[in-house]
């Protein structure tokens, strides 16, 4: 895996490239191909994210999004990715380390999503092994967490793969589709990950 800094912004999180694929901060430049890819996939993802705002993929959005974005970074209480194809930098789909504890945690809530074309291909999967090296490595967080409704099979499986162990269900965890889902638990540590898992 390889570290490199985007020219854009000083504060801005340095992007994160391995196995073909790359992470980087959210742009405006991305819209129309957020947008696009989001619209595709509207019904493969509305089952397993909460319910979209009525003016969600419109650029006025977009730009509070982003806006959010930089807020949460410069709080370092969120770290926002969108994945990218390396060979031709098609937007695939998107990460968040969200929820940052400091203190005694040193902990972040893990979220992912991918435009319904590009599933099933591995690419979330070194997403994921991205996003966790720089938990790990660059904000030296110790535990990243995650959680999916029981049923959502892809999620899991990605979850497992990059070496992640289910530690518990939580009944009526968030609402999702509108409705308030129980929930698996899973956690990787950074000791298990710096162990266990091959570099992205
Ligand atoms: C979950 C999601 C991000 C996975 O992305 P992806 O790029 O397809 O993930 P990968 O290709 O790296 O891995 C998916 C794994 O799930 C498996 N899988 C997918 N659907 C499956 C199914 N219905 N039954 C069994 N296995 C399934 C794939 O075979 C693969 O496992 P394998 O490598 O052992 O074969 C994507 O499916 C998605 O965006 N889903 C909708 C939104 C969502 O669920 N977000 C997460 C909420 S917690």
């Amino acid at each position: 895996m390889a570290f490199f800094r985007l020219p854009i912004a000083a504060e801005e999180p340095p992007g994160l490239r391995g196995k073909g694929f790359v992470l980087r901060t959210p742009r405006l430049e991305d819209f129309d191909a957020w947008a696009a890819l989001r619209e595709a996939s509207r019904d493969f993802l509305k089952p397993w994210e909460p319910v979209w705002p009525s003016d969600d993929l419109t650029k006025p959005a977009f730009r509070r999004r982003l806006k959010r974005y930089a807020r949460e970074i410069e709080d370092d209480s969120a770290y926002p990715f969108f994945l990218f194809r390396e060979a031709d930098g098609a937007l695939l789909g998107g990460l968040t380390l969200g929820m940052v504890r400091r203190g005694v945690s040193q902990a972040a809530t893990l979220g992912y999503w991918m435009g319904q074309q590009h599933a099933g291909a591995g690419a979330m999967t070194t997403g994921v092994r991205l996003a966790c090296s720089y938990a790990f490595e660059t904000l030296r967080l110790r535990r990243i967490e995650a959680a999916c409704v029981p049923y959502n099979i892809a999620s899991t499986r990605v979850l497992e793969k990059v070496g992640f162990q289910r530690e518990g269900y939580a009944r009526q965890y968030l609402c999702i589709d509108g409705l308030w889902q129980d929930h698996l638990l899973f956690a990787l540590l950074r000791a298990e990950f710096a162990a266990d898992t091959p570099s992205p």
